[in-house]
């Protein structure tokens, strides 16, 4: 039987990314140019200069996806797309490329939903067993979800304030780190002990979370070392800070997981990246679980790339999900909704 193709343009940050997909599961082409280094120099994405790469890089990363796939758009069976959340004016750059792509091939497009593409990232490593819960921790979002079915999504517990990357990357830039600060943390932690005491996130919901007053602990932690004039190692504030923020985002997911018992529970988002919070929920949770199969997927999978767009594509296509012609890219679009069927 013919694979069904999947052209995927995922642009919501500062990754411009395009990939071919079959079937949802094997990867033809995954092509990322990332400005990381760009934005290195200002210390954070400049949304500006961010839309502005995107716009100097799409086409080039189309053609490339095309060619590392070895397919022309014609053997393309639908265009899917990033159509938010995330930076408008990145996330514009790519809705316009497909629907471009769309239009000029008279393909279907599918819009997708950027934290449902984090989800399916683990499709591309195995099939995915429902109920199913996703702790979701990227750059903007901080998320338990809950699937009950394939294309079903159940947001149980959200940040009220700061996502854990963004946390992660205000911490290093403290500390002195490079951006994205979030992986810099990582790196030095592993030298820390956590031994310094930090605010601990509270929350009303137990499944939801809240970073922004440990940030202001680690902020309130240094100036108080400065004023009395005594030292700290960064190591292990950044070490005491991961085991601050992580320790929170595993009481949450063991609620969840007691409260709804899934199948499989997965990580999603670039800080799955992060080897603490990895070590953790493989001690702390998928020892203690057994009957549950926890999946944590490749760094490669992790952080933003079209491939795992690609695969929520390909889902979302055979769920029915249309884009027509006058889709906008919409930086506040919940989840709930974009996995409703289109007109
Ligand atoms: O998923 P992602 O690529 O983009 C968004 O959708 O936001 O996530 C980017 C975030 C950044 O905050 C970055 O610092 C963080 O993921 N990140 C990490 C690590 N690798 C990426 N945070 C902690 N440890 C890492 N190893
Ligand atoms: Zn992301």
């Amino acid at each position: 039987m013919k694979q069904t193709l999947i052209l995927a343009v995922e642009s919501s940050c500062d990754e411009t990314a395009v990939a071919v997909v079959a079937d949802g599961k094997e990867i033809l082409s995954n092509v990322v140019a990332t400005q990381i280094d760009v934005h290195k120099e200002f210390g954070g994405v400049i949304p500006e200069v961010a839309s502005r790469i995107h716009v100097e890089n799409i086409s080039m990363v189309i053609e490339e996806a095309l060619h590392k796939a070895n397919v022309v758009m014609e053997d393309i069976d639908a265009v899917a797309v990033t159509q938010g959340p995330g930076l408008v004016g990145c996330l514009h750059i790519g809705v316009q490329a497909a629907k471009t792509l769309a239009w000029a091939f008279h393909k279907p497009l599918v819009p997708v939903h950027h934290i449902a593409g984090h989800i399916y990232a683990n499709r591309l490593i195995t099939d995915l067993k429902f109920p199913l819960l996703a702790l979701v921790v990227s750059g903007g979002h901080t998320e338990l979800v809950y699937m009950k079915d394939e294309w079903s999504f159940e947001i149980l517990g959200t940040t009220q304030d700061d996502a854990i990357g963004e946390a992660g990357d205000k911490v290093g830039r403290v500390l002195g780190l490079p951006y994205p600060g979030g992986v810099y943390v990582d790196k030095i932690a592993k030298e820390g002990k956590p031994m310094y005491k930090l605010a601990r996130p509270k929350t009303e919901n137990p499944m939801d979370f809240s970073f922004s007053g440990l940030k202001s602990s680690v902020l309130q932690f240094i100036d108080r070392c400065k004023r009395k004039n005594e030292t700290f190692t960064a190591a292990d504030l950044a070490a005491s800070y991961q085991e601050t923020a992580f320790g929170a985002l595993l009481e949450r997911a063991e609620y969840a997981l007691q409260k709804y018992h899934p199948a499989q529970m997965v990580l999603a988002g670039g800080v799955a990246a992060n080897s603490c919070l990895r070590e953790k929920v493989e001690k702390g949770l998928a020892e203690k679980y057994k009957d549950i199969e926890f999946i944590i997927p490749p760094l490669s999978c992790c952080t933003d790339n079209a491939a795992m767009i690609a695969v929520a594509g390909y889902i979302a296509y055979t769920h029915g999900v249309r884009g027509d012609f006058d889709l906008t890219a919409d930086p506040g679009i919940e989840l709930e909704e974009a996995a409703q069927s289109h007109a």
